[in-house]
């Protein structure tokens, strides 16, 4: 399997991790406030990013591009900002809204970067 496809996985699981933990943390507090982010990183983290890692092990001449390295380290990035500062804009550090805006698009641009490898990837 390509090493990028590993660290996608890898990424995805921390992300599933944290995404639990969130979950478990609204369970147990009864504070429910936090879902959107929970949801978000658990679907853009866990399954968004299990499915990438699964695209570079069925190409793995496509992991070895420039490109493909820099999508993960861009949507990596995106969600790894994206997912606490939503959390915690939910929860009512409403501050961070410019931080959630700026890390959702950097986010979108990694899913653009992906859809440029799907239609310029050679036969
Ligand atoms: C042990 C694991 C998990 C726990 C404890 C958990 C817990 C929760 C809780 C407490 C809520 C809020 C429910 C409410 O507002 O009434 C929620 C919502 C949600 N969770 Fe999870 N969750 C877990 C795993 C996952 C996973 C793996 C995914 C996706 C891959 C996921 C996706 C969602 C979504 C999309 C919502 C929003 C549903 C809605 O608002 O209708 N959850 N979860």
């Amino acid at each position: 399997m390509p090493t990028l496809s590993i660290w996608y996985f890898r990424t995805a699981i921390l992300f599933l991790i944290a995404g639990i933990c969130v979950g478990l943390y609204m369970s147990i507090t009864h504070q429910f406030e936090g879902t959107g982010a929970h949801a978000h990183i658990n679907l853009l983290g866990w399954v968004t990013m299990s499915i990438f890692g699964i695209y570079y092990a069925l190409n793995p001449a496509q992991a070895e591009s420039r490109i493909a390295r820099i999508q993960y380290m861009v949507y990596t990035l995106g969600i790894l900002v994206m997912g606490p500062s939503l959390f915690l804009m939910l929860t009512g550090t409403t501050a961070l809204e410019p931080v959630v805006a700026v890390s959702s698009l950097v986010t979108f641009a990694g899913v653009l970067l992906f859809a440029v490898i799907l239609f310029t990837r050679k036969a």
